[in-house]
C-alpha cells in the first residue's frame, strides 16, 4: 500500500479531526439536552473519583500530571476528541446499550457516519470512482424481524473506507459520497450491493492519539470493516460493522469493536471478486 502512505500523509489528523468534530456537533449534540442533572452528579463524581484512585495507586507526580494536562489540551487542539472517545470508550457504551438486544449484534458507530447518503435500489452499487482500487465485493442478504418476518423496504445505510483505508468527507481528494450509500431492500427485505473490500483503517499517526499509541508501543489499526446502519419502521435501529474472516487485526482491533458474529466469510466468485452474505435481524422498537 505505497499509495496509502502518500494519501495518509495528506490526510492529516488535524483535518480529519476537525471534520469529525464538526460532524458530531452538527448531528449529535441535541441528545445532551435532556440529561438528568442528578445522574450527571453521580457519574461526574465517580469518574473524577476514579481518576483520584489512579493517581493515589500509582503515586502520580506533578511532571506526569502536567504531561497529562498538555496531552489533553492537544487532543482538543487536534480535534481528536471524537476519535479518542470512539476508539477507547464507545465500545463499552455500545455493550451496555445493546445488552437486551435479541436480533443482530451491533457495534460502535465511530466518527465517520454521515446522514443523507445517496439512495440506491435493492440491487445497487455504492458510489465509487471509475478506477476505484480494491477487490470487488458483492454483499447481499435479507432484513427480518426477530419473529422472522421479512422487513420490506428496510434501509441499509453503508459507509466504508477505500482501499487506502480513507473515508470520503474526512480525508482530502475523495468524491463527497464515495463508498457511501443508502440501500432500500426489496419487498422481501432482500438487498445485493456491489462495493469493494475496504482496507484496514489506521488511526492518524500525526495527532495526539497517534503520539500516545507510538509512545507506549500499542498499534493504531482497526481491521477492514463495512459500517452499516439498518432501519425499518417500528424497529430499533441497528448500528453495526462487518469484518472479514482472517483479515489483519480482526483479533486485535484497537477500538475493541469486533464480535465473532460480525465476521463475514467472503467467497471468491468468477470475476475475481468476492461475495458475502449477511442477514440482519432487527429488534422491535422499544
Ligand atoms: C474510528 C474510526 C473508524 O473507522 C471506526 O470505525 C471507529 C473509530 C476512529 O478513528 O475513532
Ligand atoms: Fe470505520
Amino acid at each position: 500500500m505505497t499509495d496509502a502512505t502518500v494519501n495518509a500523509t495528506a490526510a492529516t489528523a488535524a483535518a480529519s479531526g476537525a471534520s469529525a468534530t464538526e460532524r458530531f456537533l452538527t448531528d449529535k449534540t441535541g441528545t445532551a439536552a435532556d440529561t438528568d442533572i442528578a445522574r450527571v452528579n453521580v457519574l461526574a463524581t465517580e469518574l473524577i473519583g476514579a481518576v483520584h484512585d489512579v493517581i493515589r495507586r500509582h503515586q502520580v507526580t506533578y511532571e506526569e500530571y502536567n504531561a497529562l494536562k498538555a496531552w489533553l489540551i492537544s487532543v482538543g487542539q487536534d480535534g481528536e476528541w471524537p476519535l479518542f472517545l470512539d476508539v477507547w470508550v464507545e465500545h463499552v457504551v455500545e455493550e451496555v446499550a445493546s445488552a437486551a438486544r435479541k436480533g443482530s449484534k451491533g457495534t460502535i458507530e465511530g466518527p465517520y457516519y454521515v446522514p443523507g447518503a445517496p439512495e440506491l435500489p435493492n440491487t445497487g452499487t455504492l458510489p465509487m470512482r471509475p478506477d476505484e482500487a480494491g477487490t470487488p465485493l458483492l454483499f447481499q442478504g435479507q432484513v427480518t424481524s426477530t419473529s422472522g418476518e421479512p422487513l420490506a423496504g428496510a434501509r441499509l445505510e453503508m459507509w466504508q473506507a477505500d482501499d487506502d483505508g480513507l473515508y470520503s468527507q474526512f480525508a482530502p481528494g475523495i468524491p463527497e459520497w464515495n463508498l457511501r450509500g443508502s440501500v432500500i431492500a426489496d419487498d422481501e427485505g432482500r438487498f445485493a450491493v456491489t462495493t469493494i473490500q475496504p482496507a484496514p483503517y489506521q488511526i492518524p499517526t500525526d495527532g495526539s492519539c497517534g503520539r500516545l499509541i507510538a509512545a507506549v508501543g500499542w498499534h493504531a489499526w482497526r481491521p477492514a470493516h463495512l459500517h452499516l446502519r439498518v432501519t425499518a419502521p417500528g424497529h430499533a435501529a441497528l448500528t453495526t460493522q462487518l469484518y472479514f474472516k482472517g483479515g489483519e487485526y480482526v483479533q486485535d482491533d484497537v477500538a475493541r469493536a469486533v464480535k465473532p458474529e460480525l465476521v463475514l466469510d467472503p467467497k471468491p466468485v468468477a470475476d475475481g471478486g468476492h461475495q458475502a452474505t449477511y442477514d440482519f435481524v432487527l429488534d422491535p422498537a422499544s
